[in-house]
């Protein structure tokens, strides 16, 4: 990660060109994500260079939540009986000139950490992936989610496996 960084998306960002070969993304990252986070639907985070304006990665949060009936029957045991409470990663890209260095994942563990901040000021039990095919879904996969009864492209993670995998930053401080 030294040489990348990963900040909100703001104004100063360069969009223009982004091409991650999937035209709906690359057209939301350009045209709507601003506007929905101004009307607080979801919020989208950059990877650039440090110090450059490209945007070459994002991905998209907004609050969600899953039917219990579709939760994992072996993950809802000892859930209440109502909707469970999730994040829903509703976009990740990153652009064709740079792909497999590593950023995908990056944005990834970036997404879990803020879901862990989150976490510890409201409930959220899972996040929740929509794959937009079959090479997405083998992505998330590869990161731990695991899919919904029926509907192999919805995926999600329990938060609980997220502490697993990452701790973190800042654990609040004891006593
Ligand atoms: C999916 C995508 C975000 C991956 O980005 P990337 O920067 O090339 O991925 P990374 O280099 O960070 O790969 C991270 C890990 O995932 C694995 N991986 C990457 N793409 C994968 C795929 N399609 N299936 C399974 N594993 C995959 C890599 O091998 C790597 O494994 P490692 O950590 O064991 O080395 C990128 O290909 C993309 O933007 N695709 C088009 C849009 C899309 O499909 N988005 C998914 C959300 S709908």
């Amino acid at each position: 990660m030294g040489e990348f960084h990963i900040a909100v998306l703001g104004d100063g960002h360069d969009r223009s060109g982004f091409t991650c070969g999937v035209p709906s993304l690359d057209n939301f990252l350009r045209t709507q994500a601003g506007q929905h986070a101004r009307k607080r639907v979801s919020r989208t985070y950059v990877v650039t260079r440090k110090g450059e304006a490209t945007v070459l990665g994002y991905y998209t949060l907004a609050a969600d939540s899953i039917p219990f009936d579709e939760f994992p029957p072996e993950l809802s045991k000892k859930l209440p009986f109502h909707d469970v409470p999730a994040v829903l990663l509703a976009r990740l890209a990153v652009d064709v000139s740079a792909r497999g260095k590593g950023l995908g994942g990056d944005l990834v563990t970036d997404a879990f950490r803020r879901v862990l901040l989150l976490g510890d000021a409201v409930g959220v039990h899972a996040v929740h992936v929509h794959a937009l095919d079959d090479s997405a879904a083998a992505f998330y996969r590869h990161h731990q989610f695991q899919p919904l009864p029926d509907q192999p492209q919805h995926l999600i993670i329990p938060v609980q496996t997220i502490l697993r995998l990452i701790p973190p930053l800042d654990p609040a401080p004891s006593g």
